[in-house]
């Protein structure tokens, strides 16, 4: 009797995983999801931050990298594009997006990737192992039984000095977002159709923040915050964000003791200075680092952040990490920064885009830094750098220049506002006499998708000459017949400079 109800249940609960299986791939096979890069998934990022916390991941132009969930291979494409040494698998339940991604891996002639239309639950030994996984905007979207596929076949996919990416959605910031998802998802409970539900649970959001009689009330201000998000998003992020089936945020300490049960453990946050306590207000980081542990520290900045969403790398439990970040690791990585020097500041003062600063204390320090500045978005190896900022104030660098250089620029890491990397892309500046466009960019240009840069990332581009003229640079056409592309412009010549050093700027342009 126990048996035989057992079998019941399992064989229940498997014909349900089937049906929701089914009805996931439905929902993404009618509104596919257009996937773009995730600058953080790229394996150079993820090698160099495993090898800042003293492992040592697979090189990124060898190695071999799947990614489940891959949709329509915005992520994974421009990644075999810009690494061919390497070899890319793609897996995704919707056979419409699969089909897309491989139509655009043949228009570009791509023999390094391979997509399949399959459920991630099926996947065995023919597969093979990986250097990397990837799985982003995928984790919280699927049921609890797959999530747990997906550690499982992390821990049995991995190489040994393999690492997972996988981003999740968190408690406690999307508690707030479930009061709006859950209100949108019971005014749509008759209208089936994806683009109508999305209008109609938009305006019932709306509704309710107008009619809402207490201006101070937090309810409110949860409300209006969510539209102002979801306002910016296209139709096909509403339809999965918010009315998935699945949409399972967790507490960091449950995400993290689930895979601890599967063999891995929490290497880092993709995201280097979300994890980096000098970050965070004095007290919550105070009381981070008295737990001790590295799961509780990353909990407790969940609370104070209220965070929403995760992209947590993963290794096997065996790695040992070196959680003590120094200095000298710098001296191994290529180095890029957008960085600007604040006029306004007594001290040299470098600010980057998200607002934090450094400081400068040395002149070959501000060299450095304004070296960085002038060649933004290429990138400088170490030595190089140094010799250079050297160079510039005119003395041989010496051995203190190099360990001075090297703590600012790990200090300068661990506030987002430089990259390191392992396997930089060769950058064009815009003087080439027959320029290069990156390849991908162009066709995504002609055929009207969003535009991936060679730093893979969304390239946002203005609607000017200089998306006009991607298209045309081809490497074979010089500034002379390039000008015609220019249109009307009172001074062509000026207009292509001006629209060549914008693509240039936008890391468009291949060396
Ligand atoms: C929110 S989309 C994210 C797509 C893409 N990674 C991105 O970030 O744009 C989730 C993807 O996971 C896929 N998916 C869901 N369940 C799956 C499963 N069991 N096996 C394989 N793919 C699955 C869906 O088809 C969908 O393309």
């Amino acid at each position: 009797m126990h048996d035989h109800s057992f079998a019941y249940l399992i064989k229940h609960m498997q014909s349900r995983t089937d049906a929701t299986t089914r009805d996931v791939a439905a929902t993404y096979d009618t509104l596919p999801m257009i996937s773009q890069p995730w600058r953080h998934s790229h394996p150079d990022h993820i090698a160099a931050l495993a090898s800042l916390f003293g492992q040592t991941p697979a090189r990124p132009d060898s190695c071999r990298l799947l990614e489940i969930g891959c949709g329509t291979g915005g992520n994974l494409i421009p990644m075999a594009v810009g690494l061919p040494g390497s070899d890319f698998v793609g897996v995704d339940l919707s056979a419409v997006q699969v089909r897309a991604a491989r139509s655009m891996a043949a228009a570009l002639a791509l023999d390094n990737i391979d997509f399949q239309d399959r459920d991630l639950t099926t996947l065995g030994d023919e597969i093979g192992e990986f250097d990397y996984i990837v799985a982003h905007g995928v984790f919280s979207w699927v049921p609890a039984a797959v999530q747990d596929r997906i550690f499982a076949l992390c821990r049995r996919h991995l190489r040994r000095d393999g690492i997972a990416y996988i981003s999740h959605n968190t408690l406690p910031g999307w508690r707030q977002r479930q009061v709006a998802r859950e209100a949108m998802l019971f005014h749509v409970r008759h209208i089936d159709d994806p683009r109508a539900r999305i209008h109609a649970g938009l305006d019932f959001l709306r509704t309710l923040e107008k009619e809402n009689m207490d201006a101070r009330c937090g309810y409110r201000q949860v409300l209006k915050q969510e539209i102002g998000l979801l306002e910016q998003q296209p139709d096909f992020y509403i339809a999965h964000d918010m009315f998935e089936i699945h949409n399972t945020p967790l507490y960091f300490r449950d995400f993290a003791a689930r895979a601890d049960g599967h063999g891995l453990q929490y290497l880092s946050e993709a995201n280097l200075g979300a994890t980096v306590l000098d970050n965070y207000p004095r007290e919550t980081a105070r009381l981070a680092a008295a737990s001790g542990d590295v799961i509780e520290a990353e909990q407790y900045l969940d609370f104070v952040s209220n965070r929403t969403f995760r992209q947590t790398l993963l290794c096997h439990r065996e790695r040992d990490i070196d959680r003590y970040l120094t200095a000298d690791r710098i001296a191994g990585f290529h180095i890029a920064g957008k960085l600007r020097l604040d006029p306004a500041a007594d001290a040299v003062r470098f600010v980057g885009e998200n607002g934090r600063d450094v400081v400068a204390d040395s002149p070959l320090i501000a060299a450095a830094l304004g070296y960085l500045t002038e060649i933004w978005p290429r990138t400088v190896p170490f030595g190089t750098l140094l010799r250079t900022a050297a160079a510039r104030v005119g003395a041989a660098p010496a051995e203190h220049d190099g360990i001075q250089l090297q703590n600012t620029l790990l200090l300068a890491r661990t506030r987002n506002l430089i990259e390191l990397s392992l396997c930089p892309p060769e950058l064009g500046d815009g003087s080439a006499r027959r320029p290069l466009a990156s390849r991908l960019a162009a066709l995504q240009e002609r055929l009207g998708f969003v535009v991936t840069n060679l730093r893979h990332d969304v390239a946002a581009l203005g609607d000017g000459p200089a998306l006009r003229l991607l298209p045309l640079l081809d490497g074979r056409r010089d500034r002379q017949e390039l000008l015609a592309a220019m249109g009307d412009a009172a001074d062509p010549a000026a207009a292509l400079s001006a629209a060549l050093k914008e693509l240039a700027e936008h890391a468009l342009l291949a060396a």
